[in-house]
């Protein structure tokens, strides 16, 4: 658990889609908030440790089969489990603001929605795995299913290196009604916790969607003190 709330950092998550433009947007971020002197710490799930990375290997890769819905949730919160204790916690009781590509609401959208197991099931293990940790401010960059969708599959196809020439395109050779679902199982979350969910309209320009960005998180980090 936290100890003390008043030594916290900023925990802010990006979700959205494949193809939605998140690493972009972190990285800016990232830049800008580090160019104001804020100590930043940059992470993704699945993966952000040693062990997490090896599950991330299993999950996304292409070839991996057969793996079952409740599989393939229970290996996202394996990832997650250890990186809130090995990265997540630390960074932020040293104060710092960790940028995390994807949290829980992936695993609510993705197989909660996309792989239909419920929101329950997530969220019953959120509260056991993850001791209930919420992030102080998620960014849901939002667009529509066929352009994320056919962003991400042209990166995967012309730019494998940008993934360090890895095969991770096990979730992008799904169909588009499970982006749809998973779409819709985000605009859900934001609907039922929009004090935490900022929908991030994600069709403007890379600088266009930082501004916005830039602005939120100022916005948000001065209201919640100690930045
Ligand atoms: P990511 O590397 O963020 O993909 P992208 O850069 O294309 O957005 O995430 C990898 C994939 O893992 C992505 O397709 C979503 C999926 N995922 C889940 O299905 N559940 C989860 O809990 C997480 C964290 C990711």
């Amino acid at each position: 658990m936290i100890s003390s709330v008043a030594a916290r950092g900023k925990f802010i998550t990006f979700e959205g889609l494949d193809g939605s433009g998140k690493s972009t947007q972190i990285d800016k971020l990232a830049r800008g908030l580090r160019a104001h002197g804020v100590a930043v710490t940059v992470t993704r799930e699945p993966g952000g440790t040693a062990a997490g990375e090896k599950i991330r290997e299993v999950l996304l890769h292409s070839t991996t089969a057969g793996l079952s819905p409740m599989t393939e949730m229970a290996l996202m919160f394996a990832s997650r489990a250890q990186h809130i204790q090995q990265v997540i916690l630390p960074a932020l009781a040293e104060g710092r603001v960790v940028l995390c590509d994807r949290f829980t609401d992936s695993t609510e959208a993705y197989q909660g929605g996309g792989r239909k197991l419920g929101t329950k099931a997530v969220l019953a293990l959120h509260e056991i795995l993850c001791d209930g940790l919420q992030p102080d401010l998620t960014i849901l960059l939002d667009n529509d299913v066929a352009f994320s969708v056919e962003r991400a599959r042209r990166r995967n196809r012309r730019d494998k290196a940008g993934r360090g020439g890895k095969d991770e395109n096990r979730f992008e050779q799904e169909n588009r009604a499970f982006f749809g679902r998973v779409r819709n199982a985000y605009l859900a979350i934001a609907a039922r916790e929009p004090q935490r969910v900022q929908i991030v309209n994600a069709r403007g320009t890379p600088q266009e969607t930082h501004a916005a960005i830039m602005e939120m998180v100022k916005k948000r980090v001065r209201s919640l003190g100690n930045l």
